[in-house]
């Protein structure tokens, strides 16, 4: 260091002293400073969650290993929240917090699509060994998979066991079957813009989708993707789907009517193996959006009359999907969408709205529809900060949003997570609740690791155990239960806390140094030293 820089850092030194001096602590500036700060607090979701002693103890070792990865990455700029979850998602299992969250019961799971809920290496390991399965490849690269006792004409079928046979091991056909299952083995400059992740997203559902629809397979698939939740610590599970007919082997399909009693039969079968650790499950009908003419949204509306009057239990309500840009918005079929709240049999609604980066285009304005269609709850809603009178009313109504950030950073709304609007949202308060969408596309499992860079980047520093257990209320307070259920269930994830906490806090214990809080700052040598 020249000795000019030298005198340069003494000169600011003391000017910085001088400042200290002139503001003492007493002065109004800081008066007001905390005063704001503290009233800033006051809205942070979780921040009126009270926390028993025990659950300070956690809250404390919780938050020491969380600062000690915010300061590590305040200085190396290397935040995981802020890399493509298809490049973090190892990394990320690393991590204490993340592994706290696998262990922290979490409530319900709100927003989910039916092929895309179970690790994909397990389907490629599992049900593509089953017998009878075909494989062939459409319109150059869609692969199709299908259960067929004798294959049809409608392509050019091989048996899957013996296109396996024809590699050199495999292990290798296998890896390239789950390439085309998920996008987890995808490089994301490989997709890069939004409708190249789209397609590739839902190239490997039509792929899945053929495959479990396979009555045997759903069955399977099903309880894989509960037992996958349930192992994640989450209690209750409400998924979309839209409701592909089931097949059997002889090629005969189950009506829609028929295909949802087996997912309510898979569902209860689950639930009667796990009454101890398991709630129970719904499921919203969400056809695709992307239809050609209203015809074919009022067989959609006339169907889920049909499914709500025959599984009242079961059907939680009505939802449509697919890449929202491209879809018909909302407005332009209120007709039949209007008609789900009218008659007898009442079919609540769940829209996907405002997934988009647009502003003052259809599909933002997609969330004023379905605030004004009275949804129960609003599928992303990312772009409601656009909106304030929108955001305003939904506040009023108690409507939350589904939060799926893992989905928005995949799917490329958002790179680097911190920036995402649920983070301004959730410092005012705004009711939302954190799920995963297709955790099974991108290699997620259950819900941890949408609950990890929702803890991490959307609620910023002082985000606490306050904080996760407000989200794990909210996603009980928000589900689509009746007020008995809801509070059977509270009562239930309010048990499994209790268990959680005391066994957390015995760990920490046993690990003594790790129940003071150091707020570890890295080592900065390696950095330039100006
Ligand atoms: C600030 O106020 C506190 C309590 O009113 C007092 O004890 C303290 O001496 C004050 N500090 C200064 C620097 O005036
Ligand atoms: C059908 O698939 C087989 C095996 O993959 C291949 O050898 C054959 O050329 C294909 N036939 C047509 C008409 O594409
Ligand atoms: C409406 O769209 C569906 C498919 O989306 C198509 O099968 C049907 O023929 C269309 N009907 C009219 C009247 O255009
Ligand atoms: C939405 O709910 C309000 C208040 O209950 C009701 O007046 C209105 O008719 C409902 N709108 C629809 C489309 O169901
Ligand atoms: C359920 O509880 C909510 C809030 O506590 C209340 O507003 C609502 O009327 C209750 N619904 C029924 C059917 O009791
Ligand atoms: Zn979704």
């Amino acid at each position: 260091m020249g000795l000019g820089v030298f005198r340069a850092l003494v000169v600011y030194a003391a000017g910085l002293f001088a400042v200290a001096q002139a503001i003492d602590e007493n002065s109004t500036y800081w008066q007001e400073r905390q005063q704001l700060l503290a009233n800033e607090q006051i809205t942070i979701m979780g921040q009126d969650q009270i926390l028993n002693a025990d659950e300070q103890a956690v809250n404390e070792y919780l938050m020491q290993r969380k600062m000690a990865e915010m300061d590590a990455s305040f200085s190396s700029l290397h935040y995981l929240p802020a890399k493509n979850f298809l490049l973090a998602r190892e990394e990320i299992e690393q991590s204490d917090v993340y592994k706290f969250l696998k262990l922290m019961p979490k409530g319900a799971a709100l927003h989910l699509h039916d092929t895309a809920m179970a690790t994909v290496s397990w389907v490629v390991s599992e049900i593509s060994y089953w017998d009878n399965l075909y494989m062939c490849f459409v319109e150059g690269d869609q692969l199709l998979l299908k259960f067929m006792a004798t294959p049809d004409t409608v392509c050019n079928w091989t048996l899957v066991s013996d296109k396996r046979a024809s590699y050199p091991s495999p292990k290798e056909f296998d890896r390239e079957l789950q390439s085309r299952l998920s996008i987890v083995l995808n490089d994301p400059q490989e997709l890069p813009d939004i409708n190249a992740v789209w397609k590739a997203f839902e190239s490997t559902l039509i792929a899945m989708t053929g495959m479990v629809m396979y009555r045997p397979a759903w069955e399977a698939y099903l309880s894989r993707a509960l037992l996958e939740f349930m192992e994640d610590n989450v209690l209750h599970v409400e998924f979309r789907g839209t409701l592909p007919r089931l097949y059997e082997l002889d090629g005969s399909e189950l009506t829609e009517e028929e295909s949802l009693k087996v997912y309510q039969k898979v569902s209860e079968k689950f639930l009667t193996d796990h009454r101890a650790t398991y709630f129970g499950t719904r499921y919203i009908y969400a056809p695709l959006r992307r239809v050609d003419n209203i015809t074919t949204i009022w067989s959609y509306v006339q169907l889920a009359k049909r499914l709500q009057q025959e599984c009242p239990n079961y059907l939680a309500g009505f939802d449509l999907v697919g890449q929202e840009d491209l879809g018909l918005p909302l407005k332009d079929i209120l007709d039949p969408l209007l008609t789900l709240s009218e008659g007898d049999v009442k079919v609540p609604a769940f829209y996907h709205a405002g997934e988009t980066t647009w502003m003052g285009m259809s599909t933002d304005e997609n969330l004023i529809d379905a605030l004004l269609l009275n949804a129960t709850r609003i599928g992303h809603g990312y772009a409601i900060t656009k909106h304030p009178k929108a955001k305003k009313l939904a506040l009023e109504k108690g409507v939350p949003l589904e939060i799926c950030p893992i989905s928005n950073q995949v799917l490329m709304l958002i790179s680097d997570l911190r920036n995402h609007p649920a983070a301004g949202l959730i410092s005012e308060g705004f009711p939302v609740v954190v799920s995963a969408d297709d955790p099974g596309t991108w290699g997620a499992v259950g819900l941890s690791h949408d609950f990890y860079e929702a803890f991490m980047a959307l609620g910023g520093a002082k985000a606490d155990l306050r904080f996760l257990k407000q989200l794990a209320i909210n996603s009980i307070k928000y589900s689509s239960l009746d007020n008995d259920s809801k509070e059977e269930l509270m009562k239930m994830w309010q048990q499994e806390w209790d268990v959680f906490i005391e066994e957390m806090k015995r760990l920490i214990n046993a690990r003594g140094k790790l129940i003071t809080p150091t707020f570890v700052s890295v080592n900065t040598t390696s950095e330039p030293v100006v």
